[in-house]
């Protein structure tokens, strides 16, 4: 069983889908593991790493992935780079497969069963294999680093010979994966936080990590989180009752870390530029939704925006890859995970069962065809 890893090609991203430690354990599965020259450069790891790890390098994605019974990517690969795949090669992926159809039937006429990570179902046995909350923890740590980074004040409070600082108001709105992590965080780092969420059991959650909580607590409230844990789009009056709440709560904000999202649809917009006008110059707001949208108005995806009143909007992309060494290293434990359930370990070949709820969930084409119910061609 022949494992490729190719180097990233995307621009922006800097992760990698396998680590030194990862390489180990599939040569364990009983893979020989080939990693293009050059993979690991943004995240901190070397080709003599890969080496000593037991893997062989490849000169490019081509050599990788000749014979490859198994790719293992951060982001989809272009279906031409794979001509050289053993027949129904697994390759697995970040594959954004919405609004990609096109791509997708490449990767089907390209005859791999393709498989999209963000897709894995969230339930207690795919929670090694959830990259989506892998990811979505470090882009939460990350938007507080940024947002103190970008802040010319510092965050906790310092009783010195020269005067008192006062510590910095951190307000988290969106108390997802991210959210919670933005918040354990800036406590860390001696804020005074604050959160909000449309979903009810948030507030414990945020009250348990020592932060306050604020929100409209209505009806609609009650019912925001679907069976799946997510939340609902709220209808056009619990957005106005919501921005009157924030609205006077933001005007006396430092830093703002933005994260909120709803499932199949554009990010919310809960922060207004009449909003970023009331606050003082110099505050930061770090919007991590920039991807689906933004829930800033002013957020500029890949851009810092300095309003006309000193405020900094920071519309990062890829904020994961902002720590690639660590995302990458949690990544390739996701992939591992998934991939040890499609592995025979005693004939030490790809062995998938298309029967298994991960495989059912996350298979986008298999022989030829976009299988998946959500993606399929439109005609
Ligand atoms: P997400 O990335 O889809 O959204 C982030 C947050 O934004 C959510 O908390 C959401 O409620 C909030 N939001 C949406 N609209 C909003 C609005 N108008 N105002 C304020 N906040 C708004 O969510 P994520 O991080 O993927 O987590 C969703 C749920 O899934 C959580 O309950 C989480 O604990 C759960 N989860 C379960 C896992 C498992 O069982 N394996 C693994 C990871 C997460």
């Amino acid at each position: 069983m022949r494992i490729a890893v190719p180097a990233e090609t995307e621009g922006n991203e800097t992760r990698v889908a396998v680590t030194p430690d990862i390489v180990k354990r599939l040569i364990g599965l009983g893979a020989d593991v080939a990693i293009q020259k050059g993979a690991g450069k943004n995240s901190g790891v070397t080709d003599a790493d890969y080496e000593a790890a037991g893997a062989t390098l490849a000169a490019s994605a081509a050599d990788a992935f000749n014979g490859a019974d198994v790719v293992l990517g951060v982001r989809r690969p272009v279906a031409s780079s794979l001509a050289g795949v053993a027949k129904g090669a697994a390759v697995i992926s970040i594959m954004d497969p919405d609004g990609h159809e096109a791509e997708l039937a490449q990767l089907a006429a390209a005859g791999v069963s393709a498989f999209a990570m963000e897709l894995m179902p969230r339930i207690t046995r795919a929670q090694v294999m959830d990259v989506l909350s892998s990811q979505a923890n470090i882009a939460g740590y990350r938007s507080v680093i940024d947002g103190a980074a970008e802040y010319g004040r510092a965050l906790p409070m310092m009783m010195t010979a020269a005067g008192t600082v006062p510590a910095a108001r951190i307000f988290i709105m969106g108390v997802g994966v991210a959210g919670l992590q933005a918040i354990a965080t800036a406590r860390r780092m001696g804020a005074i936080v604050t959160a909000t969420d449309v979903r009810p059991a948030t507030k414990e959650q945020v009250e348990s990590l020592g932060a306050k909580f604020l929100a409209v607590e209505d009806e609609e409230f009650a019912q925001a989180q679907t069976a799946g844990g997510y939340a609902k789009e709220m209808s056009r009056e619990y957005q106005a009752k919501q921005a009157a709440l924030t609205a006077a709560h933001i005007a006396k904000q430092d830093i703002v870390i933005a994260t909120a999202l709803i499932p199949g649809r554009p990010a919310p917009r809960l922060i207004t530029a009449d909003m970023v006008k009331s606050m003082r110059a110099g505050s930061v707001i770090i919007d991590l939704a920039v991807e689906r949208g933004g829930n800033c108005e002013l957020a500029k995806p890949g851009e810092i925006v300095v309003s006309e009143n000193g405020v900094k909007i920071v519309g990062h992309l890829n904020v994961p890859g902002r720590l690639a060494a660590t995302s990458s290293g949690l990544y390739a434990k996701n992939l591992l995970s998934f991939l040890e359930t499609m592995v025979d370990k005693d004939k030490k070949a790809l062995a998938i069962n298309w029967d298994d709820e991960l495989v059912k969930a996350t298979l986008l084409t298999r022989d030829g065809a976009v299988v998946h119910p959500n993606f399929q061609p439109k005609s």
